[in-house]
């Protein structure tokens, strides 16, 4: 099969579309023909080993694992001895190693639902990792009920267009900050207030919410206190490069020393893909409550651009990748 590959790590050049050996599915798992996958900032982490850290389990001197990428939509060609909640034919979307190619194998009690019929695989492909995320953060992490104040900064990149469209769901009055270019769209997800940061510093506004998701991690603690109600809470999702040995993994260290002098809850928390919250993702594009905004598209063969174009930090919702 074709897959996009790499040896060692260092910029998009490194990723190469190679031929791989076609997976083979385990008595547990799913053999998927990807149609379309999509990028994350995680795909570039591991592409440059960085946070140095992560080397720990990726590999120190180069990756212990050649595949890419991880959000999958497509279609189930074989399956495992034990499988029962799947069959061939049927189409899925989940994560799984190995999604820069034309299959992956995953377990069927893992990251893996059915994707509704009136949903494409290109907008399927691109919820997993990103609408996951801000589906844990408002429903786990800040208990998000309706009514509650919620600020989305960078809500209008992978994470941020879900966690406005999702905080709506669960009946929040939502504020978004985005750039000047993409306020009508954060706006057309259904954000109550957009706020262009070119030209407005939320910080300043004298409002106050009672949640703050944070997918940019550029402001100072004390600034995000300022604009948090007494008791409430604050989850950094992700945050600046900063350097390439802790990277993001700063901010729980930054957390920890904040903690003392905060009034409410400031968190930082790694997402986990599960069955339960893809499948509840599937009924809500299925109902047309949630859908991905997706910014470009790329065929297989232009990963390395595709992954480049996202590692700027300016994507408009989501970049997709067309695999079949
Ligand atoms: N903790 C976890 O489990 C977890 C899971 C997924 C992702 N993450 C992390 O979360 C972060 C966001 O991920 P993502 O997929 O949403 O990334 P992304 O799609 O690359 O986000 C880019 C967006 O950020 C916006 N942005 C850039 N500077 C901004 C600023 N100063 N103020 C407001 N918005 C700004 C950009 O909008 P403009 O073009 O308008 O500037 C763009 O739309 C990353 O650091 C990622 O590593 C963490």
């Amino acid at each position: 099969m074709n897959a996009i590959l790499y040896r060692c790590y260092g910029s998009a050049e490194v990723l190469k579309l190679e031929q791989a050996a076609k997976p083979v599915p385990a008595d547990d798992q799913l053999l998927v023909r990807v149609h379309a996958s999509s990028v994350n900032p995680l795909d570039w982490h591991f592409m440059r080993g960085e946070p140095y850290i992560m080397r720990m389990q990726a590999g120190f001197g180069a990756p212990k694992d050649a595949r890419m990428g991880v959000d999958f939509s497509g279609t189930v060609e074989q399956v495992g001895k034990s499988v029962t909640r799947f069959k061939v034919g049927d189409e899925v979307f989940g994560g799984a190693s190995g999604a820069f190619g034309q299959y992956v194998t995953v377990r069927e009690s893992r990251g893996v639902a059915k994707k509704p019929a009136n949903v494409s695989h290109e907008q399927a492909a691109a919820v997993p990792i990103a609408a996951v995320t801000a589906l844990q953060a408002l429903r786990d992490q800040a208990k998000v009920s309706a009514g509650k104040k919620v600020l989305v900064n960078g809500a209008s990149g992978g994470v941020g267009t879900y966690a406005v469209q999702l905080a709506k769901v669960l009946g929040a009055n939502v504020t978004g900050v985005c750039s000047t270019r993409n306020v009508e769209m954060v706006a057309s997800l259904g954000a109550d207030r957009v706020y262009d940061y070119k030209n407005v510093d939320f910080v300043t506004k004298g409002d106050r919410y009672d949640v703050i998701i944070d997918t940019v991690g550029n402001r100072d603690l004390r600034d995000l206190q300022k604009v948090l109600e007494p008791g409430g809470t604050a989850v950094i999702i992700g945050g600046p490069s900063d350097g390439p040995w802790l990277g993001a993994l700063k901010i729980p260290l930054k957390i920890l020393f904040y903690k003392p002098f905060a009034d409410g809850d400031f968190k930082f928390f790694l997402a986990q893909l599960n069955q339960q919250d893809l499948e509840y993702l599937a009924s809500l594009m299925e109902s047309g409550q949630m859908k991905s905004v997706i910014d470009k598209t790329y065929p297989l063969a232009e990963v390395p651009a595709a992954v480049a174009y996202q590692e700027e930090g300016h994507a408009r919702g989501k970049v997709v990748i067309k695999v079949q």
